[in-house]
């Protein structure tokens, strides 16, 4: 009687994220309506591009300027509704939107050009798409939801511009006071958590004890594993436990996410790729530029008059970005694979056995309501479209590559700097 009563009870919890994921636009359309008074105010521009906010080919950047440089705020706030998270954890709102906003303010503090809140935001969305479109969202608990979205909006907060060895070499403060390990993604978490002790900025102030700490270990392990120093053994340990019969490690499973989503760009269109590529080779020229105003020797990938870009993608892509993507679709397949299955088989299960026979979604008052359910979830597209965009983005840099890099350079800097003007101009 025990044990039935304990699963009537959870049961409802993990149908009721699901099915808010499955309504997404009626949610959508219900809060906006009616809690927008309390919550927060959507301009219409943000409305249509969040329309995309499912999709791999989401830009970013149009959300961030529909939003007046506040696309952080708008994906935490529109992710957090979709999966029901405020409801679920008592999040009050207000405190969502003043954390949300002490979070762009850190990511803001050192102008960079790429470890800024839109990447922040990028990562967050991308997270997103890939526990709907693996069905990964089906496995993991509520409270492990809310920890892979808040793991991913925090996950390079008030992030220097500059890498952890450059932060070892100077002897930085983050450096002596994190001893050389991980030391931005130790810095990442702490100050985020630092917030949260402001009263109006403790959004996870109605956890139970168990949920608040459960999440927090949660959090650490998944953004100290965005450190790319323990990429390759990370990776080699996902692999050797997808060998063992019963070896999904469910952190490690959600850190393998979170890193994949932060190692993403590559394996999105070629202009989001190759903005994001110019971006982060501006910022590390400009390590480069510090580092040898301090006599130090170049980091690798910051020499401005000498790094080959189109090179090192290519490099990065074959040896970081592909064994990475390729892992992931492994292991979530090893997951979700037997949950269909299972789901098929059970009449009464929670994943809409209605809803699969309908695999091209509904129509709900007028509006197109995509299907979510685990049954419609289809790892071949989601593999092959990655597979198909690399490839392509590969063949891109070749092209460069062949056609010389002098030309590249120039538009790093170039391409920075007017959009910095462009930032200044509207701020
Ligand atoms: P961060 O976002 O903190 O974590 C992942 C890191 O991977 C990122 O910082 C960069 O240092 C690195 N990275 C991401 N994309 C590329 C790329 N295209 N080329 C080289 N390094 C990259
Ligand atoms: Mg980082
Ligand atoms: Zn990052």
């Amino acid at each position: 009687m025990g044990m039935v009563k304990k699963k009537s009870e959870e049961k409802p919890k993990f149908r009721s994220i699901v099915h808010a994921v499955q309504a997404g636009i009626f949610v959508e359309r219900m809060y906006r309506k009616s809690f927008h008074m309390v919550g927060l105010a959507y301009p219409e521009a943000v409305i249509v591009t969040l329309k995309d906010v499912d999709k791999w080919s989401f830009d970013v950047f149009s959300l961030n300027e529909a939003s007046g440089e506040h696309s952080l705020k708008f994906m935490i706030y529109e992710l957090f509704t979709r999966y029901d998270l405020i409801n679920r954890f008592k999040i009050p709102v207000s405190c969502l939107i003043a954390f949300a906003e002490a979070l762009e303010v850190g990511y803001s503090k050192h102008k960079n050009p790429y470890h800024n809140l839109i990447h922040a935001a990028d990562v967050t969305q991308t997270v997103h798409y890939i526990m709907l479109h693996t069905g990964i969202m089906h496995w993991l608990t509520e409270l492990e939801i809310l920890a892979m979205v808040f793991a991913a909006a925090i996950h390079d907060y008030e992030h220097t511009g500059t890498t952890n060895n450059f932060h070892i070499q100077t002897r930085s403060d983050v450096a002596i006071l994190y001893n050389d390990r991980s030391v931005l993604e130790n810095h990442h978490v702490s100050a985020a958590y630092r917030l949260m002790q402001e009263e109006e900025m403790n959004v996870l102030v109605n956890l139970t004890k168990d949920d608040w700490r459960d999440l927090r270990n949660l959090v650490i392990e998944m953004v100290l594993s965005t450190d790319m120093s323990g990429h390759f053994q990370q990776i080699k340990n996902i692999r050797n436990s997808l060998q063992q019969p019963d070896g999904i490690d469910r952190a490690k499973t959600m850190s393998l996410i979170l890193h994949a989503a932060d190692i993403s760009h590559p394996a999105k269109s070629w202009q989001l790729h190759h903005r994001w590529t110019m971006a982060l080779m501006e910022e590390f020229f400009r390590q480069g530029d510090k580092e040898a105003e301090l006599g130090l020797p170049f980091s690798p990938l910051c020499d401005r008059k000498s790094t080959m870009v189109a090179q090192s993608q290519i490099g990065f892509i074959d040896f970081i970005v592909e064994p990475t993507f390729s892992l992931l679709t492994d292991s979530t397949e090893k997951i979700i694979v037997p949950l269909i299955e299972e789901a098929s088989k059970t009449e009464t299960s929670s994943y809409g056995p209605s809803r699969r026979s309908n695999m091209k979604g509904t129509m709900n008052e007028g509006t197109y309501s995509p299907d979510y359910s685990l049954g419609s979830v289809d790892l071949k597209s989601f593999k092959n479209n990655l597979v198909d965009i690399i490839q392509q983005n590969k063949e891109r840099w070749k092209e460069l590559a062949a056609q010389g890099e002098s030309d590249l350079h120039r538009n790093s800097e170039e391409l920075v700097n007017t959009e910095e003007k462009h930032a200044e101009t509207h701020s």
